[in-house]
């Protein structure tokens, strides 16, 4: 890491933020003395140069953290967990929008302390600890010693959480935070249908669908099955069961599909009621685009999804929808509450430190059962 050290009165005023409180010691950033202020210029990070396997992540020294906007928030991180997204990433998802901008650095979820805020930011301050994520295509990622986020993508880590254990949640959350609250706009005593809930967004999703006060059921490997009953489903079927859609008893008010598959999908819609949400996390846009590039993809992908919704509205009387993550600040909030309270946790399974990340992807990619997330640890 390089740093610039600077007295206060000669960086305040001359520039847009400031950055970090500091001892003159690399190992206290954020620790908030008065008399002198770190400009962070450079950071180990892991860079993907290239599409492939894990082989092609490399952890480089110096590479370059750019200035703050006013509305962002520098963060030292302390672990960052691995999502599928980064896998597919790493290997060429997105790449219709990626390949022009590599290298690219992966990584969306982070706990950590801030080092730096914007002139903007108003509710974090140097030393905070802080858990949160990147949107889906942020291009500079949080496998760094340095990332950036907006004010907006980050809150107070819960207290009772390490930072391993915080790293694991806010991804996962927020898709499900925004399917189930934003798009289903779920309320108490309704039925929720978790298709994949033995995963991190499964997980989520079955958390917060319980503290609305709904009924769960979910699907997931026989492995999960003590685990999504632990965390409040109420019904567990097993994947590989013979007649899946008869197994799953009842009709549901929102069903968040985290397969996507269109066996899960077709169960999904006919176990839906009249006015009820299906909600899948495996939405064609950017498979579409990365096949037929921006400009015929996305319009065909607009085009796929208006026609199911149309069809699935007229045949089932349904809301068909394809659901992304998008930063939320009450829903991170409200995480956190449930997180403190001992309603809402992730299981970790593993932790590598960042210098192991190529066998973290691995390890990660592997097929089986992983009971718990993959998590990369800064020291
Ligand atoms: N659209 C978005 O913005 C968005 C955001 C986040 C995630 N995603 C996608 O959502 C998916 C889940 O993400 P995640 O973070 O939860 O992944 P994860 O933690 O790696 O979990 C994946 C889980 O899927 C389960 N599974 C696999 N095949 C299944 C099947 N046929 N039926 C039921 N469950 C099955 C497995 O559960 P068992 O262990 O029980 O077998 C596995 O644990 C990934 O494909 C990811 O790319 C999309």
């Amino acid at each position: 890491m390089r740093l610039l050290f600077r007295r206060a009165s000669d960086v305040r005023g001359s520039m847009s933020l400031w950055r970090g409180g500091c001892s003159g010691s690399s190992s206290r950033i954020g620790q908030g003395l008065k008399d002198c202020r770190t400009l962070v210029t450079s950071c180990r990070a892991v860079l993907l140069p290239r599409f492939g396997g894990p082989d092609v992540l490399e952890l480089r020294d110096n590479v370059p953290v750019p200035d703050l906007k006013p509305n962002e928030v520098l963060v030292r991180a302390r672990a960052v967990s691995i999502n599928p997204l980064d896998i597919r990433m790493r290997a060429g998802y997105g790449r219709s929008i990626f390949e022009p901008l590599l290298p690219l650095i992966l990584g969306r979820d982070i706990s950590g302390e801030v080092g730096a805020v914007g002139t903007s930011v108003r509710s974090l301050r140097v030393g905070h600890e802080v858990f949160g994520a990147l949107h889906p295509t942020a291009v500079r990622g949080t496998y760094t010693e340095y990332a950036i986020l907006s004010e907006d993508e980050l809150t107070a880590k819960p207290a009772s959480l390490s930072h391993v254990e915080a790293s694991a949640i806010p991804f996962a959350a927020l898709t499900a935070w925004r399917a189930l609250k934003s798009t289903a706009r779920i309320t108490p005593g309704q039925r929720v249908l978790v298709i994949g809930g033995g995963g991190a967004v499964g997980l989520s999703a079955i958390q917060l669908a319980v503290a609305a006060g709904c009924h769960v059921s979910t699907t997931c490997g026989s492995e999960s099955i003590d685990r999504v009953l632990e965390v409040g489903a109420e019904h567990a079927v097993d994947y590989n069961t013979e007649d899946l859609e008869a197994a799953i008893k009842g009709y549901f008010d929102a069903v968040l599909d985290t397969i996507g598959l269109p066996q899960t999908e077709k169960i999904g819609i006919n176990l839906l009621k009249r006015g009820g949400h299906y909600m899948t996390l495996q939405g064609e846009a950017a498979s579409l685009t990365d096949r037929y590039g921006l400009a015929v993809g996305l319009p065909m992908a607009t085009g796929i999804l208006l026609k199911k919704q149309l069809k699935y509205r007229y045949s089932h009387g349904i809301e068909y929808w394809w659901n992304y993550m998008r930063a939320d600040a009450e829903g991170l909030d409200e995480i956190r509450r449930l997180s403190e309270a001992g309603k809402f946790k992730i299981p970790v399974e593993k932790t590598f430190p960042i210098s192991e990340v190529r066998e973290a992807h691995q390890t990660k990619e592997k097929k089986g059962y992983l009971p718990g997330k993959i998590v990369l640890e800064f020291n």
